[in-house]
């Protein structure tokens, strides 16, 4: 297939592209769109005929549901109702990375929720996003447009890179202000429970509910008795090709044990690559170091990790050494990819 890629600008887009692309999308085509997150691979929700096609494109297990993108607060005709709880979120939240999980009415098709009787909604704040939806005239399923397993794209040439060929449109161009995908709250039981954490934090979520939790299965590494309820957070997500340990600690002694680690890999003659941060980016002179931005703005770890995951792969590194950050406010999510993208390989000092 040809793909045409298109670059738009997001303050003034074209809108003549937009309004093919959203017709591509009605009539049942893929198109790739930035969103503030993270890049989606969208299709018509309510066309499973267009649905399976994502999970085509994507190679991505029949068992993980979709969520859905929505461009205004007129939700009612997708869901059986909106809790009081998610009707305050989308209020506070939306349009922002927050999905909120509620009972699905028939009109998702069961393609769209993996079998399941719930959805997951949300509204983007990404003006390009919320303009393709509403050329398109139906809610968006997207994923994330990479390959399943491999780390989600932050900017236009990584969905190139990954979908090339396999769908009618991408479209886009700036990189994600968030970088990580949605956090996502089921709204279904009471208290809310976050199924997966991002840019809208546990605070700010227990700011509205202090009863919110996060689903404890999801910081851990998944075993049978504990396991995850969104089914995408089973999967070993986020993963580079080379593998990555996490070296977890006091920061002083991290440093110190990734050093050792770093030459004890070179005697070896592996090629390492270290995962640092501003302020310790100059401590590890033999590796291939990369920042992911300053320790005392954990948005922008967030929002530069999967772009720095990516980097590592087409350097081709042998392993990939990574600082831990502390598990609070958006730090939380940067954890978890981070933790996911080691498969919880962990180095305590
Ligand atoms: O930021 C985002 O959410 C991005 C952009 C494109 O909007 N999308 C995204 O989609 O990350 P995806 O498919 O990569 O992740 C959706 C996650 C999966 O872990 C899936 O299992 C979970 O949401 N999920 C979707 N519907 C669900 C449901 N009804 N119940 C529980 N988990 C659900
Ligand atoms: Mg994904």
């Amino acid at each position: 297939m040809n793909t045409k890629i298109e670059l738009l600008d997001k303050e003034n887009p074209n809108i003549e592209i937009l309004k093919k692309a959203g017709a591509t999308i009605l009539n049942g085509g893929l198109v790739a769109f930035p969103t503030e997150t993270v890049y989606g691979l969208g299709a018509n929700a309510l066309d499973p005929e267009a649905v399976k096609k994502i999970f085509i494109a994507k190679g991505r297990p029949q068992d993980n549901p979709l969520i859905i993108h929505v461009a205004d607060f007129n939700i009612e005709k997708f869901v059986l109702e909106i809790p009081d709880i998610a009707k305050k979120f989308m209020k506070k939240f939306w349009p922002g990375p927050l999905t909120i999980i509620m009972n699905k009415a028939e009109v998702i098709p069961y393609v769209t929720s993996a079998g399941l009787d719930s959805v997951g909604i949300r509204m983007p704040s990404n003006s390009v996003a919320r303009e393709l939806i509403r050329e398109a005239g139906v809610p968006i399923a997207a994923p994330s447009a990479n390959i399943s397993g491999r780390p989600s794209p932050t900017d236009i040439e990584t969905c190139v890179e990954d979908l090339n060929g396999k769908i009618e449109y991408i479209i886009g161009g700036e990189r994600c202000n968030v970088g990580l995908e949605s956090t996502i709250v089921d709204c279904t039981v009471d208290p809310p429970c976050v199924l997966r954490p991002g840019g809208i934090t546990l605070e700010m979520l227990r700011e509205v509910d202090d009863r919110v939790y996060i689903d404890p299965a999801i910081m851990k590494k998944p075993d049978k008795n504990l396991k995850p309820k969104a089914p995408g957070m089973k999967y070993r997500h986020y993963a580079p090709k080379a593998p990555v340990k996490i070296i977890d600690g006091d920061l002083n002694k991290s440093i110190a044990k990734i050093k050792e680690m770093v030459q004890n890999y070179i005697d070896n003659n592996m090629k390492v690559g270290v995962m640092a941060t501003n302020e310790t980016l100059s401590e590890y002179s033999n590796a291939l170091v990369k920042s992911l931005g300053s320790r005392k703005d954990l948005y922008s770890i967030g929002k530069n990790l999967f772009k720095v995951l990516r980097e590592f792969d087409d350097e081709n590194v042998d392993i990939i050494l990574s600082e831990s950050f502390e598990e609070k406010e958006m730090g939380i999510a940067v954890m978890n990819r981070l933790k996911k993208a080691a498969g919880f390989d962990i180095i305590k000092v």
